[in-house]
């Protein structure tokens, strides 16, 4: 067992009620084994209470800081490192001139295997704990982000990005022998379900890349290892952008709207995100909730690509899950600071709706327990509550002049919140901790 002493930052439980958050200004988090040997929060509270229930135990005292849940982000493209900052006119030629190119790379293990040990430290250096990816269309890419996710305990959720039409041929899914390119598709995507998902605190997500670039068949193999393997998680994008879903309703007119195209071929489950989901009318925002599947909302990637706003106020009306996302290479940042931050201009966009999405708990609650719980995690991470996996991140609000600055005139926790929400980056975080199993 191991404790530490710090302010510390967490969530009442979300039975309890609304979103709120619990700050202890001289606390103690006391960690130690579970079953299994994964590192678990064993209490949390004031240093007072805490400390004399852990006798004998190593205190580990950071003056000053704050100690608050590891981030969790609900997307985000392990290829697309390289692609931040490439502008375009949209979504579509964005991902013609930029993205695909770059995701060709990835065929060449070498290439995948150095991008992954990239995409992990930058990760934990944002304080980012737990992040559900994509991989590329090639096997290599997902094997590489798994090992390297698995050498650093990272709680990682990837799978194989399923493409089987209308993108350059070196990116749809291969053949092999006299097996087509689709069947072999979802044979490679079971083969690496049986091979990573639940290993150590590694999951799999069954991973179209978005419903223009995969024909029924994929669609449909893909809705039926959904139901055969009903943990693992399903990733893909919907509604993101105008010619996309134009798009989207040319080459499935059957279905009612581009997101219930995904529900026709079983794709709409618990452990489903769609990322972005911009531009749904109620009847969408029904099948979300009803299907429980969870929207993954990417702020700066929707104002850098000028995709749209997400609608707060419409989520919360009719009440389907959701939680933050960078979208990392469409968005510009790995911090979850200048992810929520987005969120918080977005939400301005329907000011006069909004209330509770606004306030800066719920804007951090949305990148941990909230986005935990959209995964289906809550419980496991995102939170500090005893039984949660001992993911956190010591944040020194000194960390700049300004911060310090700022964050000393913080007259509640709102005001120390919304400072560094705003002013926040990875120099706010100076350590990232994950769950190790011993
Ligand atoms: N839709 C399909 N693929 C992508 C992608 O890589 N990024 C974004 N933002 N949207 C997509
Ligand atoms: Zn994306």
């Amino acid at each position: 067992m191991k404790a530490y002493r710090a302010s510390l930052l967490w969530f009442a439980p979300h039975s309890e009620g609304p979103v709120r958050a619990l700050f202890e200004e001289d606390g103690l988090l006391v960690v130690g084994p579970n079953a299994a040997g994964n590192q678990v929060v064993q209490a949390i509270g004031s240093y007072r209470d805490v400390v004399d229930r852990y006798p004998g135990v190593a205190v580990e005292h950071f003056p000053g800081r704050i100690i608050a849940p590891g981030f969790v982000d609900m997307h985000v493209h392990y290829p697309q490192t390289n692609v931040i900052g490439s502008p375009a006119d949209g979504l579509l030629p964005w991902l013609e001139n930029y993205t695909f190119p770059e995701e060709k790379r990835f065929a060449a293990p070498e290439y995948s295997a150095q991008a992954a040990t990239f995409f992990i430290a930058e990760l934990l250096r944002n304080g980012v704990t737990t992040a559900l990816t994509f991989a590329t269309s090639h096997t290599e890419s997902v094997n590489a982000l798994f090992t390297e996710a698995q050498a650093q305990h990272m709680r990682i959720i990837t799978g194989l990005c399923l493409m089987d039409r209308n993108a350059p041929a070196e990116l749809l899914n291969q053949g092999q022998g006299t097996v087509g390119a689709t069947e072999q598709s979802l044979r490679d995507t079971e083969a690496l379900i049986q091979r990573w998902h639940g290993k150590d605190r590694l999951g799999y997500a069954i991973t179209p890349r978005f419903a223009p670039t995969c024909t029924e068949a994929q669609l449909r193999g893909a809705g039926d290892l959904a139901q055969q393997y009903p943990d693992v998680w399903i990733q893909s994008h919907v509604a993101e952008n105008k010619d996309e879903i134009t798009w989207a309703r040319e080459l499935f007119p059957q279905s009612r709207s581009y997101l219930a195209t995904y529900d026709d071929f079983g794709l709409m489950r618990q452990r489903a995100v769609y990322a972005h989901c911009i531009y749904l009318d109620d009847a969408d925002r029904a099948l979300m909730r009803d299907t429980g599947t969870a929207a993954a909302i990417s702020p700066t990637s929707n104002l850098f690509l000028g995709s749209g706003f997400f609608d707060y106020a419409g989520a919360d009306r009719v009440g389907f899950q959701y939680g933050l996302a960078s979208d990392v290479g469409g968005g510009t940042s790995f911090s979850p600071f200048h992810t929520m931050l987005g969120a918080y201009c977005v939400g301005r966009e329907g000011q006069t709706k909004q209330g509770l999405s606004l306030h800066p708990q719920h804007l951090w609650w949305q990148h941990t327990a909230g986005a935990a719980r959209a995964l289906g995690l809550e419980g496991v991470v995102g939170n500090l509550l005893p039984g949660c996996e001992a993911d956190f991140v010591v944040l020194n609000p000194k960390a700049t002049p300004l911060l310090a600055r700022k964050t000393a005139l913080a007259a509640n926790l709102d005001e120390l919140l919304f400072s560094m929400i705003v002013l926040g980056d990875d120099r706010l975080v100076e350590r990232t901790v994950v769950s190790q199993a011993l």
